[in-house]
């Protein structure tokens, strides 16, 4: 796809811009207002990390796999430090979240792909999650370019080979595979091993009864 790019010095959210854009825009901006996490929750954003959101059209069937693909995109991007992926895509460094991938579907039924990466500053307080940062050891405009090509390149292999080498990709990069973890749900929290992940793209928990649960959605908590 050929990547209209369009850069804001400042907003509220480059993902509330994207939607008034049609499919093959990328937006980024240096500052956001009022970045949006996933859940509802605010995604504190500092000047001199990376905000951008593509706009894709609607892809039908493989939507489910946008967010898996996105979070390999990402991980290949970062190939210079040694990021794993938390599932479904939260990318970590040293065990922090050092980026975050938010997908909204527009009025026009278009996907918008939020992603936010702690380049120089992570948040501090007040966090769900233990987070990081590359410490500035990359440009914000650097790594822009970067997942623009690898987005591009991963969206590509989702079009033509469908998920199973997508789930590959991310089995490889995946953290906690085989180790217990918690997986907090709206109104419960189920705990197990995490086996895998299915190839409709859930996350696999082998129950202490050794029942196997398939979770689509959630936070993930490692432990023990
Ligand atoms: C998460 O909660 O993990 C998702 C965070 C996504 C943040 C990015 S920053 C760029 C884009 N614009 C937003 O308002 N949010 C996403």
């Amino acid at each position: 796809m050929k990547w209209q790019h369009i850069h804001f010095d400042c907003l509220d959210s480059t993902n509330k811009t994207a939607w008034d854009y049609e499919p093959g825009t990328v937006i980024t901006a240096n500052l956001q207002q009022r970045g949006r996490g996933r859940y509802g929750r605010a995604w504190e954003s500092y000047l001199g990390n990376l905000f951008m959101s593509f706009v894709l059209p609607d892809l039908g069937r493989i939507d489910q796999y946008i967010s898996f693909m996105t979070a390999v995109a990402l991980a290949d991007a970062l190939d210079a430090f040694d990021v794993r992926i938390k599932w479904p895509n939260d990318i970590l460094l040293n065990q922090g979240k050092v980026a975050g991938i938010l997908l909204e579907k527009t009025d026009k039924n278009y996907m918008v792909v939020g992603i936010g990466v702690n380049v120089v500053q992570a948040p501090i307080d007040g966090m769900l999650y233990q987070t990081a940062s590359l410490n500035g050891k990359i440009s914000a405009d650097r790594l822009r370019d970067k997942i623009i090509q690898s987005f591009d390149k991963w969206l590509t292999i989702l079009r033509t080979d469908g998920f199973s080498v997508i789930r590959e990709r991310w089995l490889e990069k995946a953290q906690g595979i085989g180790l217990p973890v918690q997986v907090r749900l709206p109104n419960e929290t189920k705990t197990g091993i995490f086996k895998e992940i299915s190839p409709q793209g859930e996350l696999v928990l082998e129950t202490p009864a050794k029942t196997v649960q398939y979770i689509t959605a959630g936070d993930v908590f490692f432990i023990g």
